[in-house]
């Protein structure tokens, strides 16, 4: 498929490489053409295959899907450049706030899907950069799971191949309201992580997790 990237830094790069290498079409975007370019050029040669670079709009327009990977600071600004080429569009989001800041309140997400009028899914914003760029991430034999947040049938197929392309598992999360909690989730264990804690030893496996039929 033809994925756009809103941003050209450490996201963009580990996704987007990772995407080109599965034979996808990415496109890469920042606020600087020129750093833009050399990005792309770089991840198509890891990848050994197709990575160009554009305008924000440019990649908004070129995308099938359409990942949001910016700074919480740019967001409004780089959402308003891309325009109105998201309407309607799959849109991938993998942004956190401070998490220090954060505000159960104001959901990324949800700020996301009001200003494009997309199809938003939140994706990959509980793994920091450097687990997107392990190919496969897989810890102590167990491929990475990827919750997934979204509501249009569509958009959330093409995400669960792309969390697949990475050699990791897509778990459905529930809808986009639910996206907020993803969103705290990382605030929470980037805030375990800073304090030296093993976030992933909080939680106990399935078996140990109660009597739970599937819904
Ligand atoms: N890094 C991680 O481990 C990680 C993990 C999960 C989720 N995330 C989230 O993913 C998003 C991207 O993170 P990243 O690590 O890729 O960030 P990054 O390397 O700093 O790249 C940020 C991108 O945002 C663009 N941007 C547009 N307006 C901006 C502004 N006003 N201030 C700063 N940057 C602006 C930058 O454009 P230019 O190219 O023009 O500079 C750049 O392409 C963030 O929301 C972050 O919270 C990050």
């Amino acid at each position: 498929m033809r994925i756009g990237i809103l941003g050209a830094g450490g996201m963009a790069d580990a996704l987007g490489t990772q995407w080109a290498g599965a034979g996808h079409e990415v496109m890469v975007s920042g606020r600087d053409q020129g750093r833009s370019a050399a990005r792309a050029a770089l991840m198509a040669t890891q990848a050994g295959g197709e990575v160009r670079a554009g305008s924000f709009a440019e990649a908004a327009s070129f995308g099938d899907v359409v990942v949001v990977a910016v700074r919480e600071a740019g967001l409004l600004d780089t959402l308003r450049a891309a325009g109105a080429a998201l309407r309607g569009k799959a849109i991938v989001d993998v942004t956190n706030g401070d998490p220090k800041e954060f505000d159960l309140t104001r959901s990324l997400a949800r700020l996301i899907a009001d200003v494009t009028g997309g199809h938003v899914v939140k994706a990959f914003n509980l793994c920091h950069v450097d687990v997107w760029r392990m190919t496969p991430p897989v810890f102590g034999g167990r491929p990475l799971a990827v919750p997934l947040c979204g509501d249009d049938p569509e958009a959330l197929a093409a995400v669960r191949t792309l969390v697949a392309d990475l050699g990791c598992t897509p778990v459905h999360g529930g809808g986009v309201e639910r996206a907020v909690l993803l969103e705290a989730t990382a605030a929470f264990v980037i805030g375990l992580w800073f304090g030296g804690a093993d976030a992933q030893a909080i939680l106990p496996p399935l078996a140990s997790s109660g009597d739970h039929q599937p819904a």
